[in-house]
């Protein structure tokens, strides 16, 4: 499995770059999932730790995370307005994909995403994907989230999917 945050050379980096951020543990297990989907293709790195570099590398994006307040994760957002304006013009029609771990909604979350994707002139070639945990009161938001299998397959599928579009070129 590949390692979450780790900062591989450049050069070789694989084409499918996953982004994840996660609270309690729902977005980091679809994003393994996902992972687990593309093997090889894929490079699994934590929001925090995604450099412009990074993005400039890869070949596609699958961006992973939860809507917290009706809008993006802190942490995932930093990576956008930390990378914006230096990847901004650089990663024109490039494909991407979304998975949001949300307690009730999501779609706020979802939008907020698109409208920095559509900035950047990324190519949306998946569906969004809106996991909902159920979570709703304090105790059940706070907890860590077991995500179902049928939700964890569908990570599997879509990554997969990437890695098989990035490889045929077909994006
Ligand atoms: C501070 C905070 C705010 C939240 N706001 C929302 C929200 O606006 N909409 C929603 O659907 N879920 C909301 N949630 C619930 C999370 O999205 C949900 O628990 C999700 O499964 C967390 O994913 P994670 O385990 O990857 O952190 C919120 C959770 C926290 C901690």
């Amino acid at each position: 499995m590949p390692a979450l945050g780790k900062h591989r050379g450049m050069t070789d980096a694989p084409p499918l770059l996953i982004v994840w951020h996660s609270c309690t543990g729902g977005s980091e297990a679809l994003a393994r999932a996902a992972a687990e989907g593309a093997g090889n293709a894929a490079q699994l790195v934590a929001a925090g730790d995604v450099a412009p570099d990074h993005l400039h590398a890869a070949a596609g994006y699958l961006f992973v995370g939860p809507e917290n307040l009706a809008a993006l994760s802190g942490a995932m957002k930093e990576m956008f307005d930390r990378c914006y304006y230096p990847c901004l013009g650089k990663l024109e029609g490039r494909p991407y994909a979304t998975i949001i771990c949300a307690g009730s909604d999501g779609e706020n979350a979802q939008r907020q995403l698109d409208r920095i994707a559509t900035g950047w002139r990324l190519k949306r070639v998946a569906d969004p994907v809106i996991v909902n945990t159920a979570a709703q009161t304090p105790e059940a938001i706070l907890a860590p989230k077991a995500i179902a299998e049928a939700h964890l397959a569908e990570a599997r599928d879509l990554g997969a999917a990437l890695a098989e579009g990035l490889a045929g070129g077909i994006f």
